[in-house]
């Protein structure tokens, strides 16, 4: 049987960086993140007997061996749990760049989840299929669920998943997502993670995200964007702190990344209410409320070094979808 599923990007306010089980992709603490709109994956999977290996296709982008592998891995998770080895064709498109910080591999892996499991005539609930694409990307279980969604870090494999938290249109923000940089990354965030612990700022960085949950699910409840801005920017300053401090260090930001922070300071001091995210690339997420959205895009006009402008609001998890890739 062949299946196609889209499933989206999602853009983390409280980050995931550092992990307490490697090989089972157990983070080190709870996550909250919110669907982007339009920056997607589309994965079309087809088991058949008549392959002697999985051919796994990517426009633009060809895959490199190391992530062919790592797909392949995925879907012996899903081959076994159907009790068959069939190899799988596979074909796949982000509309965005990958691997630039821009959660391709969430969008790649819940995708290919939600994808091979139907294919391979499985029908799983939301959560087991959120078990299954954290194994590919740990971000990926948060592709799955609807809306804004939070990652329960859990203590084995079978806890370890992602569950909405307040549904799409709960809240109409917007996420302006500034593309900078397109080419990939030097250090893939697989990579980043094993380097955490050995930032001197990580253990007090795990101390406190406990409040920041707290208290950013109290702003999504009340909307309260100031609170919810302040602590989502703070974070990821914070995760990007003990990135910088890991031994080696990682530089995800370019020069065009820090202006555009320093820029977001600036706006807010004339009245504007957005606030920065960043994950683990230069890109730039800017947050803020559908009233001010119009002069966010105004504020980027003529700013040097920006090469695409993604406007984002909250979105669903992943879907099958009927338009297959081959
Ligand atoms: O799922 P991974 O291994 O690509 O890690 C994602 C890490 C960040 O994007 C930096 C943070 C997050 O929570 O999404």
């Amino acid at each position: 049987m062949k299946a196609t599923a889209k499933a989206p990007a999602n853009i983390a306010f409280i980050k995931y960086w550092g992990k307490k089980d490697e090989k089972l992709r157990l983070p080190a603490n709870d996550s909250i993140s919110m669907n982007l709109s339009n920056v997607f994956t589309i994965t079309t999977v087809e088991f058949s007997e008549k392959i002697k290996k999985d051919i796994i296709i990517m426009d633009e982008h060809k895959f490199d061996e190391k992530e062919e592998k790592r797909i392949s891995s995925h879907l012996d998770l899903i081959r076994d749990l159907a009790r068959f080895k069939s190899f799988a064709r596979v074909k796949t498109k982000n509309n965005f760049p990958k691997g630039s910080g821009i959660a391709s591999s969430a969008s790649g892996f819940a995708a290919l989840t939600m994808a091979g499991v139907a294919a391979a005539g499985l029908k799983l609930n939301e959560k087991h299929l959120s078990i299954i694409a954290r194994q590919g990307s740990g971000s990926a279980c948060r592709s799955i669920p609807d809306g804004f969604v939070e990652w329960k870090s859990g203590t084995s494999s079978n806890n370890s998943y992602a569950h909405m938290i307040f549904p799409p249109n709960w809240w109409k923000i917007i996420d302006v997502l500034v593309i900078v940089e397109k080419k990939t990354k030097k250090v893939s965030s697989s990579e980043g993670h094993i380097l955490t612990a050995s930032s001197p700022f990580y253990k007090s960085r795990i101390s406190g995200i406990k409040n920041k949950l707290t208290v950013i699910k109290k702003a999504i409840l009340d909307r309260d964007f100031e609170i919810f801005g302040t602590i989502l920017e703070g974070e990821a300053i914070n995760m990007h702190a003990v990135m910088m401090t890991s031994t080696p260090p990682i530089f995800y930001w370019t020069p065009v990344t820090f202006e555009l922070i320093l820029t977001v300071r600036g706006w807010r001091e004339e009245g504007i209410l957005v606030y920065f995210t960043i994950d683990a690339g230069a890109n730039v997420h800017l947050i803020c409320q559908e009233k001010d959205k119009q002069k966010v895009i105004g504020c980027l006009k003529g700013m040097k070094g920006i090469k695409e402008v993604i406007l984002n609001q909250p979105a669903i998890g992943t879907r099958l979808i009927n338009k297959h890739l081959f």
